[in-house]
């Protein structure tokens, strides 16, 4: 079925991740978009050559191999219509996405809020080469809101949100800030990672630019990096397009087939992370050792009240504080003998992980205080009850060896 019969029909998510970004007719038959590995892409005559490139860019066709093949377009076009914006630019990477989002909206003398709860290397891309280049990055608390609208400036050219934040899982007033943002006519962006579009649309927000490390959820197997911008509207959506391409960045074929092959199955893999997540955390709520488990899903985490107005799931990314400070020796002895959950910084895959996460050396706009360490868990789809089991021997290892201290 065509795009547009597609979206005509009103189709249910499941049912268009199944279906979208496909046409086995235009390949002999295969369900799936072949990979193309492709650099040049030969033109029939001079004439067309030398008329059609620039043309034929803006009209996202076959032109050039960093410029888009059926594969990237196979995803975009897929991505797009989950997310239910314009159209979707793909990037080398998740941070790719959010460095050419920020750079297709930011200039020499222009301001850009961003969450003081964003991924880490998105501070440093501000504070960094951002900075070098004359745009002035002001963080602001999470949990702002509305009050948003006292940060904007007639220099702000872009609002950049991570809602939740995706190691201290601060819900954000999405519709708050885009009401404030768009009364300014500035653009609000959102990286839309952990919710993935099928548990967040900002677009229905408000929003106006839904940024997904594909690397995680959508390729969902822990071996490919991708990237993905998509704009609600046309206009945002060339201004995006035309910076990738400035910057010369482009996703590798068959990292985008992996993406491709992961969305099928997206639904269906989020929906045992948020259960087995969601069983997690719930049983970290009962151990003496933890002191609050930052869920989305569960009260104890700011903002949860937006997430139940807003979000329609959960994925399985999480963190805990624990109830004290906890020797660095006794921490070590849980987790480096964890046995089902490696320590990675990456997530969304198949596998369990955990990471020490430190927000008070990277906050600035909000002061991080908590009693005992932070751990990020991301929660994978083995059966919960070993993983259980694990933690629970993991925490008998960080009581006996405290004592011992
Ligand atoms: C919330 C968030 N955004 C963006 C990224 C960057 O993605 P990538 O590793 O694909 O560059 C990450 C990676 O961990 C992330 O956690």
């Amino acid at each position: 079925m065509a795009k547009k019969d597609l979206e005509d029909k009103d189709l249910k998510p499941d049912t268009l991740l199944s279906h979208l970004g496909r046409d086995p007719a235009r390949f002999g038959g295969a369900v799936n978009t072949p990979v193309f590995r492709c650099s040049t892409v030969l033109t029939e005559g001079m004439e067309r050559f030398e008329a059609g490139r620039e043309r034929r860019f803006e009209k996202n066709e076959f032109v050039y191999g960093r410029l888009g093949t059926p594969t990237t377009f196979s995803l975009e076009e897929a991505l797009a219509g989950i997310e239910g914006g314009h159209g979707t630019v793909l990037t080398s990477s998740g941070l790719a996405a959010i460095a050419c989002a920020l750079l297709a909206f930011a200039e020499a003398g222009g301001h850009i809020l961003v969450t003081d709860s964003a991924y880490e290397p998105t501070r440093r891309f501000c504070d960094g080469l951002l900075a070098r280049l004359g745009v002035e990055t002001e963080y602001y608390d999470p949990l702002i809101g509305a009050g948003i609208a006292g940060r904007l400036r007639p220099e702000t050219r872009a609002v950049f949100c991570e809602s939740p934040g995706s190691l201290t899982f601060e819900v954000q007033d999405l519709p708050a800030i885009a009401a404030a943002a768009k009364a300014k006519r500035v653009p609000v962006l959102i990286d839309n990672t952990w919710a993935t579009p099928l548990f967040l649309k900002p677009f229905d927000l408000g929003l106006d630019v839904s940024i997904q490390a594909a690397t995680k959820y959508v390729v969902g197997h822990s071996d490919a990096m991708l990237g993905s911008i998509t704009a609600a509207e046309e206009a945002l959506y060339w201004q995006i397009r035309k910076t990738v391409y400035a910057l010369g960045n482009a996703a590798g074929p068959d990292d985008a087939y992996l993406g491709l092959r992961g969305l099928r199955t997206l639904s269906v893999r989020l929906q045992r992370h948020q259960e087995n997540g969601l069983k997690l955390a719930r049983w970290f709520e009962t151990r003496p050792e933890v002191r609050q488990v930052l869920h989305p899903a569960l009260p104890g985490c700011p903002g949860h009240e937006l997430w139940r107005r807003d979000f329609s799931g959960a994925s399985g990314l999480f963190s805990i504080v624990l109830a004290e400070d906890y020797p660095r020796a006794a921490l070590a002895a849980m987790v480096d003998g964890l046995e089902l959950f490696g320590i990675g910084a990456s997530w969304g895959g198949y596998e369990s992980l955990v990471i020490p996460g430190h927000p008070e050396h990277t906050r600035t706009a909000t002061e991080w205080q908590a009693p005992g360490a932070l751990l990020r868990f991301h929660i994978g789809l083995e059966d919960p009850d070993d993983l259980i089991a694990d933690l629970e021997a993991g925490f008998a290892r960080l009581s006996a060896r405290a004592a011992a201290e």
